[in-house]
């Protein structure tokens, strides 16, 4: 496999605590590199061939604002030949209607780039009204709901990552 990047904001909590949860499952044989969302840039950006993302939901349906800084360089960059899986935590009771919205919002602008978004996972076992990261009955990324439903993350990381060992090039 070629180079993997996990790049997540390291001032959170909740979504440092997926990513970490990640890469422990990758194993310690596959090597990953930790970026900071909140000081990344496209020429770091550039040198994986692999990147998971971690993107949680904020402000209703909204980006993180460390997310946001980067999209205007993020939207300049070819992405054409990179495999980019999105994780997102979000609330699905609390906000129903825009449930994990930045792990499709993400998913479309890399996708407007060229980059191929891989991990689609299943939104069974999820309840929610609408979410910009849903296409015919997945989701575009691994959805993580902390608040709500702790009890599955773990089946569901060590799941997806099974999944992106296989679909990471
Ligand atoms: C003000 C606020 C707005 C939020 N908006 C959404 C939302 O629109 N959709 C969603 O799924 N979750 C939403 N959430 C839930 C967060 O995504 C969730 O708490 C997540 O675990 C935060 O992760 P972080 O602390 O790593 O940023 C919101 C939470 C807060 C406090």
């Amino acid at each position: 496999m070629k180079d993997i990047a996990v790049i997540y904001s390291f001032n959170t909590r909740n979504t440092k605590n997926v990513a970490k949860e990640i890469i422990k499952h990758f194993g310690s044989a596959v090597k990953i590199d930790e970026l900071n969302a909140e000081t990344i840039d496209g020429p770091t950006f550039m040198k994986y061939t692999n990147l998971i993302l971690g993107v949680p939901t904020w402000f209703d349906g909204e980006l993180p604002n460390y997310w946001d800084e980067f999209v205007p360089e993020l939207e300049t960059l070819d992405l054409s030949g990179k495999n980019i899986a999105i994780f997102g935590n979000g609330d699905q009771v609390n906000y129903p209607e825009n449930f994990v919205d930045g792990v499709g919002i993400m998913a479309e602008i890399v996708e407007s780039r060229g980059a191929r978004v891989v991990g689609y996972t299943s939104a069974e076992g999820y309840n929610f009204e609408s979410s910009r990261a849903y296409r015919n009955g997945k989701f575009c990324g691994l959805a993580i709901d902390l608040e709500n439903q702790s009890e599955l993350n773990t089946p569901r990381i060590k799941k997806w990552v099974e999944q992106l060992k296989k679909e990471f090039e």
